[in-house]
């Protein structure tokens, strides 16, 4: 039996792209490798996001030089976003020449073409799309998150915010019909999935193509019978409607959790970001999730050391912080990506300086994340449980406000609903014991 090995790099839309190559090795009759070096096709599913998650591809593409040399049969592909950059297919190829496939996002559907065409033919296989096709439906996955299903809704994105690279490897907007994602969740649900999360860069301007828009998806989607969790990411504050927010509070399906981006604090660097909301919008749309769910846990990205970010306006950065009182923040230090707007501004911080900011940010936040653990304390909460620890050697899950907690249980738990009272607290996550 043939075996393949996927490495995932980057976000949620990229795991699920994995589950699709890794579906369509299984149509081909590969079953999954426990270990890399057993595997007779391995893939590389890239993100170029910061420069980071490319060194680290980088790194892991060049170790396997080696086991090629050794296993001659082995067949080593590269795909996702790194690979989509401008002239970056011949870079690699001349970089990593023992590569066999290199692919692109927009032809990811097309893998069981380029492997079939690899296998008859000694030459490398490299086919980058500069621009995307039409919707492909119907592609095999093997997921690999239950009980969590990931559920692509729009790929692309049509925003162009200045520091971003996205736009440039992603194509544009483009949202899948209403009823092919009704229908597929309609099945996983049947599966026994126990939360879908849907999929998109700007969940809030789904189906602006099509003439229908995210809360009528959202509407359709909390029709399904059963008991699931929804959820969906990401959000761009500018596009949150009132609408959605009421469609979001009406379903007994969405969690009392939203993911809403802020990058920064400061007007003018939000400006300068191309982000199209001033701090006191963003403010307006906080209020307008809770003035419908006050208790609604939100979580953001920030982004510290963007071209010309002065004290001031990291200060400004860490007052929303304080204001909003995000359940979850994840924090990154501005990187340039070629290509982008930002990455030819003039006004670069030095390293040193947002490795300064980050770090005070990261500590407001940590403080935070512990005031707001401790009032968990010997409450009961209901959560999903979604898998095992095994450093910590318990079970895990997650409530509606998407809080991760641990228990000690066993395997019949996975995917189930439970609840435990919470007997410990530390920084973002609780310690609990089943209660019947
Ligand atoms: N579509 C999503 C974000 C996708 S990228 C949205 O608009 O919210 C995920 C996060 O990576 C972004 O929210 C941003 O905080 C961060 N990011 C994007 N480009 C970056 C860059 N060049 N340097 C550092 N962080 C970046
Ligand atoms: Fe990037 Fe902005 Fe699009 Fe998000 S909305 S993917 S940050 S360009
Ligand atoms: Fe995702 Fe990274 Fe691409 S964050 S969209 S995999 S650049």
């Amino acid at each position: 039996m043939k075996q393949y090995f996927i490495i995932t790099y980057g976000c949620q839309m990229n795991i699920h792209e994995s589950e699709k190559v890794a579906g369509i090795l299984t149509s081909l009759g590969y079953t999954e490798a426990k270990d890399q070096n057993d595997a007779d096709v391995i893939v590389f599913n890239t993100c170029c996001i910061r420069k980071n998650a490319e060194d680290r591809a980088d790194g892991n593409i060049g170790a396997l030089k080696k086991l090629k040399k050794k296993k001659k049969d082995l067949i080593i592909a590269i795909g996702g976003c790194m690979t989509q950059q401008k002239d970056y297919a011949e870079y690699l190829h001349n970089k990593f020449p023992f590569v066999d496939i290199i692919f692109g996002t927009h032809n990811l559907e097309n893998f069981k073409d380029l492997l079939l065409k690899k296998l008859s033919q000694k030459k490398s296989v490299i086919d980058i799309w500069e621009k995307e096709g039409p919707i492909v439906e119907g592609t095999p996955k093997t997921r690999t998150s239950y009980p969590n299903a990931w559920v692509n809704i729009m790929y692309g994105c049509n925003n162009f915010c200045t520091y971003c690279i996205v736009p440039y490897v992603r194509g544009r907007e483009r949202s899948r019909k209403l009823v092919d994602i009704v229908n597929e969740c309609k099945g996983l649900v049947a599966d026994g999935y126990k939360e879908i999360t849907l999929l998109g860069q700007n969940v809030n301007s789904y189906g602006k193509d099509l003439g229908v828009d995210f809360a009528d998806l959202i509407n359709e989607i909390s029709k399904i019978e059963g008991k699931f969790r929804l959820r969906f990411m990401t959000n761009h504050p500018k596009d949150l409607s009132e609408k959605l927010v009421k469609a979001l509070a009406e379903s007994d399906k969405t969690c009392r959790s939203i993911h809403l981006p802020i990058q920064s604090g400061s007007t003018q660097i939000l400006k300068a970001m191309n982000r199209r909301y001033t701090r006191d919008d963003y403010f307006d749309k906080v209020e307008l999730v809770r003035k419908y769910m006050p208790d609604m846990a939100i979580t953001t990205d920030i982004m510290v050391g963007f071209p010309n970010e002065t004290e001031q306006d990291f200060l400004y950065t860490m007052d929303v912080v304080n204001r909003v009182g995000f359940a979850g923040a994840f924090t990154f230090v501005y990187s340039p990506r070629e290509g982008t707007p930002a990455a030819k501004m003039e006004g670069q911080i030095p390293e040193e300086v947002s490795k300064e900011r980050i770090m005070k940010l990261i500590d407001l936040q940590n403080s935070i994340n512990k005031k707001q653990s401790q009032l968990y304390l010997n409450k009961t909460i209901e959560i999903l449980c979604e898998g095992y620890d095994d450093k910590k050697d318990m079970y895990l899950g997650r409530d509606t406000y998407g809080r991760m907690a641990y228990f000690k249980g066993d395997n019949n738990y996975i995917g189930k609903f439970v609840n435990i009272k919470i007997t410990k607290t530390g920084g973002i996550s609780l310690v609990g014991q089943l209660v019947d």
